[in-house]
């Protein structure tokens, strides 16, 4: 009540301000409130070619602790079940199965809890979750959100396209999981090639190889093909008949 007798003394344009500022706090208070639960933001599922290599974007929040305790030490794990694939303890031993395949690649204290995961396996779906322990705070498993990977066996053709002019310009793409190690390209002729990657988005990037050449008239109606192959091995082709 003492809050509409409040309202009721300003102009309309005052209130519609108050109200404003009310919605701001509301949304603002929620914003932080999410910031500080025990939250891990990692996408539910990642497409990886088999024996390739796939980095799991990811960043995590606690609660402030309530106390002014100071936090500086963080343990990172990735588990599946009680499987640990990967953490920030140097000697820990993994399991033969992961040795040597993960790599932590971010630090804790910034909430990124990154990870990769290298010569992806057919039994590598997950799912897999980050768990931290700060020894002068709390530990959490954040198993409510956990990664999956959609391991492809058979990596799709990749996208290719040709334009004609003066020189023949030659276009070939994939998307793929694995920026460090990104897939390698081969063309069925010679010419310039020049090969670029862009990041799609937080776990997906794709790689583009061009290819250029000056024509000569034995190569049109005969087949221009693009070989991707990814890390690991696997391989995919395209073909496109260069037509006058
Ligand atoms: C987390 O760390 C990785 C690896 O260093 C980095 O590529 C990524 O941008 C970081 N994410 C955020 C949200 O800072
Ligand atoms: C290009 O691809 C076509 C169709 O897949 C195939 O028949 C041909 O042998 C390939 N040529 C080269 C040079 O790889």
């Amino acid at each position: 009540m003492l809050f509409n007798s409040f309202i009721f003394r300003f102009s309309s344009v005052m209130k519609l301000k108050l109200c404003l500022s009310f919605l701001m706090f509301f949304v603002i208070h929620d914003v932080q409130s999410a910031k500080s639960q025990w939250m891990a933001l990692v996408p539910s599922t990642i497409p990886a070619v088999q024996g390739s290599c796939v980095v799991i974007p990811c960043t995590y929040n606690y609660p402030r602790p309530s106390s002014k305790k100071i936090i500086n030490s963080w343990l990172g794990f990735w588990k599946k079940g009680n499987k640990v694939l990967a953490t920030s303890i140097q000697k820990w031993k993994l399991p033969v199965e992961y040795k040597k395949r993960t790599q932590f690649l971010a630090k804790l204290r910034t909430r990124n809890c990154t990870m990769l995961l290298d010569s992806v396996r057919s039994t590598d779906v997950g799912p897999f979750y980050f768990r931290i322990e700060m020894p002068q705070y709390k530990s959490f498993s954040y198993t409510q959100n956990s990664v999956s990977i959609d391991v492809i066996r058979n990596p799709p053709p990749p996208t290719l396209s040709v334009e004609v002019n003066d020189q023949v310009y030659a276009t070939c793409s994939v998307f793929h999981s694995c920026p460090s190690i990104p897939p390698q390209f081969s063309w069925s002729h010679t010419g310039v090639i020049k090969s670029q990657s862009k990041k799609v988005n937080a776990w997906n990037w794709q790689t583009v190889s061009t290819l250029t050449f000056p024509p000569l008239a034995t190569d049109f109606n005969k087949p221009l093909n693009c070989t991707v192959r990814h890390r690991g091995g696997k391989e995919a082709q395209s073909s496109i008949i260069l037509l006058i």
